[in-house]
């Protein structure tokens, strides 16, 4: 079994370590240019984003030909996923597969213009995030098939304000961001980055190709990193999850 995943602070990525089998980070996999995949089962697991796919999954499934009898996707999510896996279907049908289990967990928010992280670390435990896993990964290891789905209301409403944000999250989102003066020029953000979208010399420069993932924020060591509109100074990265295995996974080459 192969699991591509795309992760800004480790939710994703922690989901697809408890499924299991041979994990590829889907930013390495564009980097490198691999796209054949071949495999019994292939899964996704990647956050929403919008109610909708990050720009960079969509990227990996049109440019892949992936081949398997039995495909799944798990998107993680902080408080309202929509249609999100609805998005994923027509994306996946256009670049010929079918998904034959969607799944989605709702974990930690990282959203920082609209959520605290202090606030959404106390309703952590309600989120029952152990439980919905270890029903995700009976269900994929018995091959379920099973598509998540909202009804059309949903389906309606998810779809403009996916493109409304897509308008502001991508490419020149990096505008939003301001670097405070106690940055030290440490990298961690050109490392943690998954677009290359940050140069460093003293001070990261953005280039205005962004994923607006939020990863060069949370990860930063100084907080020196903010968003102009942000509801608290409160960074995260999934308790799971070691720094280490961000930069690696997202990482384009910086040492
Ligand atoms: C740009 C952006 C948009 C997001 N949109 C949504 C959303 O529409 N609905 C939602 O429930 N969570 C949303 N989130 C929260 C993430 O989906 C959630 O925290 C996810 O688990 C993060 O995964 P990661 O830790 O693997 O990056 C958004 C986060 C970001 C950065």
């Amino acid at each position: 079994m192969k699991i591509f995943y795309f992760t800004a602070t480790g939710n994703s990525l922690y989901v697809a370590k408890r499924i299991g089998g041979e994990l590829y980070s889907i930013p390495q996999m564009l980097k490198k240019g691999k796209s054949k995949f071949e495999d019994e089962a292939i899964g996704l697991v990647f956050p929403c984003y919008a109610f909708g796919l990050p720009r960079i999954v969509i990227d990996f499934l049109q440019k892949s030909k992936l081949k398997a009898k039995y495909f799944f996707a798990i998107m993680t999510y902080g408080n309202m996923a929509a249609s999100g896996l609805r998005h994923l279907e027509e994306v996946g049908s256009k670049a010929g597969i079918q998904f034959n289990y969607t799944n989605e967990v709702l974990m930690i928010d990282n959203y920082l213009p609209l959520f605290k992280i202090e606030d959404q670390l106390k309703k952590e435990s309600s989120k029952k995030i152990e439980e919905k896993l270890d029903q995700i990964v009976s269900d994929i290891s018995n091959r379920q098939k099973k598509l998540t789905r909202k009804g059309f209301a949903s389906d309606v409403f998810s779809k403009p304000i996916y493109n409304l944000n897509s308008k502001f999250q991508y490419d020149t989102g990096d505008k939003r961001l301001i670097v405070q003066d106690n940055c030290n020029s440490c990298k961690i953000c050109e490392k943690v980055c998954p677009r290359n979208n940050i140069k460093l010399e003293r001070k990261p420069e953005f280039l205005h190709k962004c994923e607006g993932c939020y990863a060069c924020i949370h990860h930063c060591p100084q907080n020196a990193i903010h968003l102009k509109f942000e509801r608290s100074k409160a960074r995260f990265i999934n308790q799971n999850v070691k720094l280490k295995e961000i930069i690696d996974s997202n990482n384009q080459g910086i040492s």
